[in-house]
């Protein structure tokens, strides 16, 4: 990795100044105003293409959650992609793109969430996903209870990685122990676990570790097909790419790299399959707010803007996202006089800062600022606190959605 903070940052700059210096950017403000999210489909499929070379024994599953713009899942149902959901609205998504045509969901999509309503079981099974993951005998007896054959259980570890940005396992997954007493009690009642699942945790700059989780549940797989004489089909190893928002982190190549080696030859063993979902959208969208109001407080300049942590930059708090926010006059160079500033959302509540300590020029009202790297745990995750609407999402480059979809969208 030879890039560091300063370079990085500079490479942000430049990816947001060739941005807004296009037609398609400068038409979205025109139209939509701002907050806007400028989101580029085509880095979507460019994430999409370079993990499938990367991994090219992987089956991808991007994890819907992360944005379901109806753009992103066209692009990448086109791309080949596969979907893995947690919800019912997630499937209804799919099926409006045809990924679920023609009895396709068995091989296209997963179903990873581990809690799940007996609807939402009856829900996904009716749509065609035969994969599920669990994690807890209640889960085990909701399947018994359904008694639909054919359904592959994934059952997922924890692998604590408590340096993650979001570390997933604190809330789901079991032990090797716990796995094998579920997989025991699976078989005594009829169930077929296919494999295993985990998610190391949610951007996580250690290619070590998902190395590590991959190894460890290769090993426990193996012990259980010898002691309970039976074969495995799947390993999901989950999501978990990080992505560098405002320092260099290691990137997908890298970590490919680092646990191919191990991976590999476990394709001859298992089907593989992933579950990614920031990186392959993180980088596609730009955020573009201006700032609506400036106040000089005891600890300095303020600058409040038409988006906040209730909204697009809801990656700040469920995410623990550090976002680079650049005024647009310093894009193509940087602006004078120069001061630090605490940038504000637009919300009453005094929790609602996106950044403090930013070098920026002096703002006025009116002034607009971009943010690189927002594509991901933004859009999906604001709410409308204060009264608020949705911050639009405007898409720069084109992309074929079905009739359907197009006229929803209207
Ligand atoms: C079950 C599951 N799979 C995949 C993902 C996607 O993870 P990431 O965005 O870190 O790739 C998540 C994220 O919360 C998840 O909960």
């Amino acid at each position: 990795m030879n890039e560091t903070v300063t370079t990085l940052i500079e490479r942000r700059r430049r990816e947001c100044a060739t941005a807004m210096k296009t037609d398609a950017a400068r038409a979205a403000i025109a139209l939509h105003g701002t907050p806007v999210l400028l989101l580029d489909p085509s880095i979507v499929v460019r994430q999409y293409t370079r993990l499938r070379d990367a991994l090219p024994f992987v089956r991808f599953h991007y994890a819907v959650k992360a944005c379901a713009h109806p753009a992103v899942i066209a692009a990448l149902a086109e791309a080949g992609c596969d979907f893995d959901v947690a919800s019912g609205e997630e499937i209804a998504l799919l099926d409006d793109h045809g990924v679920l045509d023609g009895g396709s969901a068995r091989a296209r999509v997963i179903h990873t969430h581990p809690i799940k309503k007996d609807a939402e079981i009856s829900e996904a099974l009716a749509a065609g996903i035969r994969t599920f993951v669990i994690d807890n005998e209640a889960e085990l007896e909701k399947f018994r209870r359904v008694g639909v054959p054919g359904v592959d259980l994934l059952v997922r570890l924890a692998y604590r990685s408590p340096h993650a940005g979001s570390d997933l396992s604190s809330k789901f997954g079991v032990s090797a122990e716990r796995a094998e007493e579920l997989v025991a009690r699976a078989d005594a009642v009829g169930l077929d676990v296919a494999g295993f699942s985990f998610h190391v945790g949610s951007q996580l700059d250690d290619p070590a570790r998902f190395a590590a989780a991959i190894r460890e549940t290769d090993a426990l797989m193996q012990r259980l097909e010898v002691a309970r004489g039976r074969r495995f089909t799947l390993l999901d190893i989950g999501g978990g790419f990080p992505v560098a928002y405002n320092r260099p982190v290691a990137d997908l190549e890298e970590i490919a790299r680092a646990i191919r080696p191990v991976l590999a030859p476990l394709a001859e063993r298992y089907r593989i399959l992933a579950e990614p979902g920031r990186v392959l959208v993180a980088e596609s969208a730009l955020l573009v707010t201006s700032v609506d109001g400036v106040a000089d407080r005891p600890d300095g300049r303020w600058y409040y803007l038409d988006d906040g942590l209730y909204g697009s930059y809801s990656n700040v708090l469920t995410e623990g996202v550090h976002p680079l926010v650049f005024a647009e006059r310093d894009l193509h160079g940087s602006a004078s006089p120069r001061r630090t500033a605490t940038l504000a959302g637009p919300t009453c509540d005094s929790a609602d800062v996106i950044a403090r300590e930013c070098d920026l020029p002096a703002l006025a009202v009116g002034d607009l600022l971009v943010s690189p790297v927002m594509g991901a745990y933004t859009s999906v995750t604001a709410t409308r606190f204060n009264g608020r609407p949705f911050t639009p999402v405007a898409v720069l480059t084109p992309v074929r959605l079905p009739a359907g979809v197009m006229s929803r969208l209207a």
